[in-house]
């Protein structure tokens, strides 16, 4: 038997000025994004900012349905329509936020199961880290690339 153990690595910051001006950028256009959110059954809006390699910051908001299973989170949003509009070109880095009742929440919220395979998938393709920025307004989270929060992910050569 043998044990292995994966290391998350974050970098934790209080406030946005304590990041670069690129990341505060993202993380304002994921504020704005999560503000025209449609969130009308949980009330809970998310946004989501892409920064490509190309300089173009791609936004999404998470998008609901009366049938709830049809909705899609923001992450997701963003990266399939980044997917659809300019196919080949990576994600540098990924902005993540979520607002309640119109407040910004204080912690970092982290994207769910189903976006980090999403993510991992476009930065594996990529080969190249997609930085993640998880925004909240008392505590900011920066982790390097996505296989640090999938450290087992599902792979395409797993279909072959
Ligand atoms: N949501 C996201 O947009 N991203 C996540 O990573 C987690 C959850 C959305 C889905 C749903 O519209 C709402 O937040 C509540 O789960």
């Amino acid at each position: 038997m043998k044990q292995r153990a994966y290391t998350v690595r974050l970098y934790e910051f209080d406030q946005l000025d304590e990041l670069s001006e690129e990341q505060v950028l993202l993380v304002n256009s994921a504020i704005k994004a999560a503000r025209d959110a449609y969130a009308p059954y949980s009330e809970y809006h998310v946004g989501a900012a892409l920064h490509l390699a190309n300089g173009e910051i791609v936004i999404g908001s998470n998008q609901e349905n009366a049938a709830y299973p049809s909705g899609l989170c923001a992450e997701r949003v963003a990266i399939f329509y980044a997917g659809a509009r300019h196919p080949d070109v990576p994600i540098l880095c990924i902005a993540i936020v979520a607002i309640r009742e119109g407040v910004i929440q204080e912690g970092p919220v982290a994207p769910c199961g189903a976006c980090r395979q999403v993510m991992y998938e476009k930065e594996s393709q990529a080969n190249a880290p997609m930085e993640v920025i998880l925004y909240g307004s008392k505590k900011i989270q920066v982790i390097n690339q996505v296989t640090d929060l999938l450290p087992l992910p599902f792979k395409l050569e797993n279909l072959s």
